[in-house]
């Protein structure tokens, strides 16, 4: 390794400028800790990425406290519930009825936008274009991370290493022998497209099809977010507009009259693997894990970004507790306040995945089941303000 030209200092180091890296930030600066975040990407790569786009009501107060909520709170959507469609018919759950909260539709790198502009007003350092960041003797007091940039060797002395690296970082894979993985693989797959077109539906509609799972979402009042269950192995090039649109029209199809599926120009296209994924412990040394780099899940319960805001609020209050009284109770039980709500909400969405989607190898009895299952969670009040508690988020507890 050769020596670094350029050393620089922080008490924590954040690896990635995702939702969980970035939150963490900007938390740790508003009770007074300094933070480096090191993005291997552009700035406008990462402000430009099309990802999730459904908030808990608790992400939204979290970003509102942290005065990142302006935006949001003009441009989000809020929804008071979510329909579910099936043997051609919708079924409403009524979230503000049932548990008094609801959800705001604001994509992530819109979130990712407003949480970089908050850091660099306040003269946070953010390190775009950061290469082959690597950590260094995390079970020390004085972890580092080693990077490139502009073709200079680059350390970063740290107290404390946060990684928020996502699934494909450095971080989990640099302390993989010393965690065990749960992992779990679906054998179908999203396509999804953005498409210039106003939402069809003021909710979105998740619709169980015997062709396939389809998802009606939005990011806006001209922009909708739509998916469908392909196979994994599909390639995006076997499936232009038209065969995507006759898809989507054959799975949301409804018996219920006066709806119709808007359509409108396809602007982004992509396919996304569906995976479970939870590495145990969270924490080896003084590298903590946070977001994607820690866990993934399915997307069908919108639970992924909301997941890297809770592991990154509950990480900033171990630092906290760190940096005012020297103790460590905080941060050691860090691993296990996360993995306790992860593993709710893996549940969840291993819940609504295998409630929605055709699953190859099935049979005409499973599918039976299926059906019965989601007729009684949209027909049960009891069932209805389960899949309510969870999908708008459960309570924020240490
Ligand atoms: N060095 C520096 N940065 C890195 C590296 C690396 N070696 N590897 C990855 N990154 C960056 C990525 O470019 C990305 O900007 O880390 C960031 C990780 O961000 P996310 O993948 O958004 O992960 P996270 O912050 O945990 O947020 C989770 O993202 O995947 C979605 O749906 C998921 O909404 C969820 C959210
Ligand atoms: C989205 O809008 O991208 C979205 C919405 C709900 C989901 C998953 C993704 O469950």
């Amino acid at each position: 390794m050769p020596d670094p030209i350029k050393v620089d200092r922080t008490q924590v180091g954040i690896i990635g400028a995702g939702p969980a890296g970035l939150i963490l930030s900007q938390l740790l600066h508003l009770e007074g800790i300094d933070s480096v975040v090191l993005e291997v990407h552009t700035r406008k790569y990462i402000e430009e990425r099309v990802r999730a786009g459904v908030l808990e009501q608790g992400t939204v107060e979290l970003l509102t406290e942290m005065g990142v909520g302006d935006r949001l709170k003009r441009e989000g959507l809020v929804h008071h519930g979510v329909e579910f469609r099936f043997r051609g018919r919708g079924h409403h759950i009524d979230f503000q009825d049932l548990v008094g909260r609801s959800i705001t539709i604001y994509a992530q790198q819109e979130v990712v936008k407003d949480l970089v502009a908050a850091r660099l007003a306040s003269d946070g350092r953010i390190v775009f274009e950061a290469q082959d960041a690597s950590v260094h003797d995390i079970t020390s007091g004085a972890p580092r991370i080693r990077y490139r940039k502009d073709g200079e060797e680059c350390e970063l002395v740290c107290d404390f290493i946060a990684g928020c690296d996502g699934f494909h970082g450095v971080c989990r894979t640099s302390i993989e022998s010393s965690l065990t993985i749960y992992d779990r693989t679906y054998p179908f797959a999203w396509l999804g497209i953005l498409a210039q077109a106003p939402p069809s539906s003021n909710e979105l509609i998740y619709a169980n099809h015997e062709l396939g799972f389809a998802l009606l979402s939005m990011r806006s009042p001209e922009i909708s977010r739509l998916y469908i269950q392909c196979d994994p192995n599909e390639d995006i090039a076997n499936w232009p507009d038209a065969r995507i649109w006759e898809q989507l029209h054959l799975r949301s199809a409804t018996l219920d009259s006066g709806w119709k599926l808007t359509e409108g120009p396809v602007i982004q296209k992509n396919i996304a693997e569906m995976r479970s994924f939870v590495a145990d412990p969270m924490q080896y040394g003084r590298l903590f894990l946070a977001g994607d780099a820690a866990h993934i899940v399915p997307p069908t319960g919108a639970k992924g970004l909301n997941l890297a805001a809770t592991d990154a609020r509950v990480l900033a209050r171990g630092l906290v507790e760190y940096y005012s009284t020297q103790k460590t109770e905080l941060l050691d039980r860090y691993s296990e306040i996360c993995l306790r709500r992860c593993w709710k909400v893996q549940h969840f969405s291993w819940w609504m995945t295998s409630m929605l989607h055709r699953i190859p190898g099935e049979s005409a009895f499973d599918q039976q089941r299926q059906l019965a299952e989601l007729d009684y969670v949209t027909g049960s009040r009891a069932a209805s303000t389960a899949l309510a508690e969870h999908y708008t988020g459960l309570p924020f507890t240490m």
